[in-house]
């Protein structure tokens, strides 16, 4: 029988295109954002150039302004909807027209320390792009310098259905003649597990506004239907800068320093915002209307991540942290399981992902909140093992969801066996190189 291990090396390989992945074969057929930087982590145990590639050939992509697109079209394909044509960016490659979670410095950061000279070399080279990245982030979602980070599409937050946007898309006005389109993604997932057509008109609205104003960000920011602060986004960002930060330090680029400094400071200072005293915990709002979402998520539980909050905000997080773990037989629902709003199956409003739960375990241990940090990557370990590489997990039962095979799951499994990659094959690239990489 294929172990798991063989499993999520081959789920690697099958949705290899060369110099990139995608996240799963139909569903998603195009390279992600990021998607490819946590692909790019579990390649690293297999094949170090490989995983460099993933990370080069995102970054060809990136815009001129700095920004890196959430989707990189490298052909069009009738499987996915909204393709290129819809989002004309008029880039080349085409992509679409915003970011996703910035995890790129963290993921690169985090191969340096793992890997030797060669790794440091690689992460010179891509250097001075992560950095204006960051500067991107920085100036054109953030222009008022509020320290807060603002999401102008819930897709750039990469939870795309997360009832934490409900405030938000409430306000997207949907003109008559959007009804015009067919959707790809419920041909190849049950519909429940996916959202519904109420989002998807207001996705779609927000495209085509962005669309229409030549994808200008200033625009888009100050007149768009959309824009809210998003835990997710602001602590993957924050965590990534100070990544950043680190890295800067370890490849001597002593004339970027006080730049990056200002950022942490900035944004640290900045999610403070996001604290929403009600719930005991941070939570998404509202930019414009100030108003918050009031559920927990997967995404506040980063904060630990980040580093921020006082001792008295992260005992009210572990609280709730920890009365939410005892609801679910795995850990962390992406949506509080006791609010009202909660669905087991469908997406961004219930299920477990297994990127999320890398990123609060890292967080709860560096915190010193080891057991908690055991359990989230032990359920992890368990979903994947009993369910194998499933693109979501239902919380209280375990099912895998969404699109299989996917990339992001085998990664992370591999990340968290890389030791017994080791004790298995007495050396990670022996072992993968039976498996097609070299
Ligand atoms: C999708 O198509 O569902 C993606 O999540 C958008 O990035």
């Amino acid at each position: 029988m294929t172990s798991r291990i063989e499993e999520a090396i081959n789920v690697l390989k099958m949705n290899d295109r060369g110099d990139y992945t995608v996240p799963t074969n139909r569903l998603y057929p195009y390279q992600w954002n990021w998607d490819s930087g946590f692909t790019a982590l579990g390649l690293w145990h297999l094949d170090k150039n490989r995983a460099w590639l993933e990370l080069a050939s995102l970054l060809n992509a990136q815009w001129k302004d700095g920004m890196v697109p959430h989707i990189v079209f490298r052909q069009n394909d009738p499987d996915y909807f909204p393709g290129p044509g819809v989002w004309q960016t008029k880039t080349s490659p085409s992509t679409s027209g915003h970011s996703q979670p910035p995890v790129l410095a963290s993921i690169v950061w985090e191969m340096v320390q793992m890997g030797g000279l060669d790794d440091i070399n690689r992460a010179r080279e891509i250097f001075p792009d992560l950095l204006s990245y960051h500067r991107w982030f920085c100036e054109a979602r953030d222009p008022k310098k509020s320290g807060v980070i603002g999401i102008i599409h819930p897709w750039e937050s990469g939870r795309d259905n997360c009832p934490d946007w409900d405030i938000g898309l409430a306000g997207v006005d949907v003109p008559n003649n959007i009804g015009e389109y067919i959707r790809r993604d419920t041909v190849h997932v049950d519909s429940d597990q996916r959202p519904t057509g109420y989002q998807y008109d207001r996705f779609l609205t927000i495209v085509n506004f962005g669309r229409k104003v030549g994808w200008n960000h200033e625009i888009i920011y100050n007149d768009g239907p959309f824009l809210m602060a998003d835990p997710g986004v602001q602590f993957i960002f924050l965590r990534a800068t100070k990544d950043l930060l680190e890295m800067a330090r370890h490849l001597g680029q002593d004339s970027t320093l006080h730049e990056i400094e200002d950022w942490v400071e900035r944004f640290e200072a900045g999610s403070e915002w996001l604290w929403n005293e009600k719930v005991g915990g941070y939570c998404a709002r509202d930019l414009r209307t100030g108003k918050f979402s009031n559920g927990l998520t997967n995404a506040s539980m980063l904060s630990f991540y980040a580093g921020v909050g006082s001792v008295e905000q992260q005992n009210k997080s572990i609280d709730n942290c920890c009365r939410i773990m005892k609801a679910c037989k795995f850990a962390m629902p992406s949506w509080d399981p006791q609010h009202p709003g909660f669905e087991s199956h469908r997406y961004w409003r219930g299920p477990v992902w297994a990127i999320m739960n890398y990123m609060i375990a890292r967080g709860l241990s560096d915190a010193g909140f080891e057991d908690l940090a055991f359990r989230v990557t032990s359920d992890t370990k368990l979903l994947i093992e009993e369910n194998g590489m499933a693109e979501y997990f239902d919380p209280l039962i375990g099912k895998g969801l969404g699109g299989m095979n996917f990339s992001w799951t085998a990664a992370i499994y591999l990340d968290l066996c890389r030791d017994s990659l080791i004790k298995d094959s007495r050396g990670i690239v022996t072992r993968a190189r039976a498996h097609g990489f070299n």
